[in-house]
């Protein structure tokens, strides 16, 4: 996909205040809470011509929940149907269906089934 293109599904929800960086991908049903802001840019190329910027956005996947104040760093994916907790900083990709927080976040639990699509 090209990079330089957010693509950000219509069917998501974000609260106030959320910066959202070139090329990221947000998913069908995806929550962002205040505040939330994505990273795109691991070793910040500003001004370092032998350092070419190589974006690398991040994606939040289907149904993903995203606590307010979280910060998403660059490359991770946040898997589908997964929950952020506020004021995390995601270093690491989120595996599906998990619960996880903190800075650097740890899994602190699993998303319940509850049967619905
Ligand atoms: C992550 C969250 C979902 C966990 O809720 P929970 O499943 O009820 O878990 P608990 O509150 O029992 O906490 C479990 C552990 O995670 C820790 N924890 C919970 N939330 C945390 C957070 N945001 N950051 C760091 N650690 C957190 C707790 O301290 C606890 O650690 P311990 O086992 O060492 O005591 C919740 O705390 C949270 O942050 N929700 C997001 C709220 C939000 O931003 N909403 C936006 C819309 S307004």
């Amino acid at each position: 996909m090209d990079p330089s293109h957010d693509l950000c599904s219509d069917k998501t929800r974000q609260r106030s205040g959320c910066y959202l960086t070139r090329g990221v991908i947000v998913e069908d049903g995806a929550f962002l809470g205040p505040r939330v802001v994505t990273m795109n840019d691991r070793l910040i190329s500003h001004l370092r011509l032998n350092q070419p910027f190589v974006p690398k956005p991040p994606r939040i996947c289907r149904k993903a929940r995203i606590g307010g104040g979280t910060l998403i760093l660059p490359g991770v994916t946040i898997g589908e149907d997964s929950l952020v907790g506020a004021g995390s900083v995601v270093t690491r990709d989120v595996p599906p269906g998990s619960i996880v927080a903190g800075n650097p976040i740890r899994r602190v639990g699993a998303v319940e089934k509850t049967g619905t699509s």
